[in-house]
């Protein structure tokens, strides 16, 4: 994957590299970044209805440990999409938490849960003194569900394109990157991106994903089919 040829440490800039993210963090220089905008494993052992994607790799635990580590990474700020707060005790209590509201309410979604699952929780944590946000951002974000067809949890390009608008920043850090969409955002703005993505084949997704797209995340080239109903957990 060609970068922009920009550094941070000894990683290409506006690249994902394929591994795990924990063997690499400690190589990221101090203020390098300066958000990390991330969807971690849930711990859910999600399956998704499209059985063609297979399990989620490490989503049998949340990797509390590197969310420790992460959140001291960035000169700004961390967001962590999660699922169920409560059952994580140890992890670091945020800021706040923001509401992505997913505008096609009902489906099925997680069927498990009592109800139809149409928000998801973001954890902030600012870093106290340098965090600057541009204006005043609300915690509620409203944008529509990806589908999930190159990834089981794509994130929507356009909301994660919201919450690095709040910021004037340079470097974006995604350390769990699946399919690329923050790497796809940052690109759409004209910023810098690094992730991590340790399947290699959601690795391919990403790099094809973020080399192909043609600029705002309205004109993605993979467009949904339609005509198959979405179902998936997330
Ligand atoms: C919830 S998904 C992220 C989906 C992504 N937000 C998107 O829009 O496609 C989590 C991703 O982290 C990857 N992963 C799991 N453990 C990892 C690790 N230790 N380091 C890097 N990536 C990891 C999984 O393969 C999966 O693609
Ligand atoms: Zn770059």
């Amino acid at each position: 994957m060609k970068g922009c040829k920009r550094k941070i440490g000894p990683f290409d800039c506006c690249t994902v590299v394929l591994g795990k993210c924990e063997k690499y963090l400690k190589q990221i220089p101090k203020g390098a970044i300066d958000l990390i905008v991330t969807d971690p494993p849930y711990g859910k052992n999600l399956v998704s209805w499209r059985k063609e994607h297979g399990p989620i790799l490490g989503d049998d635990h949340f990797p509390m440990e590197t969310i420790k580590q992460l959140i001291k990474l960035p000169r700004l700020a961390s967001y962590f999409f999660c699922h169920n707060l409560w059952e994580h005790e140890s992890l670091p209590k945020p800021k706040s938490v923001l509401v992505w509201e997913k505008v096609e309410i009902g489906g099925t979604g997680d069927t498990k849960h009592e109800h139809s699952r149409d928000y998801e929780m973001i954890l902030f944590y600012p870093r106290i003194p340098a965090h600057r946000f541009k204006g005043r951002p609300s915690d509620i974000i409203s944008a529509s569900k990806a589908g999930n067809y190159l990834h089981p949890t794509t994130k929507p390009v356009r909301l994660i394109e919201e919450m690095l608008e709040w910021y004037n920043f340079k470097t974006v850090l995604d350390p769990y990157m699946g399919s690329g969409s923050t790497g796809q955002a940052a690109k759409a703005l004209g910023k810098h991106f690094l992730g991590f993505e340790a399947d290699d084949k959601h690795h391919a997704t990403a790099v094809w994903n973020i080399n192909e797209e043609p600029g705002p995340s309205s004109q993605r080239r993979f467009e949904p089919d339609i005509s198959q109903p979405s179902l998936d957990i997330f």
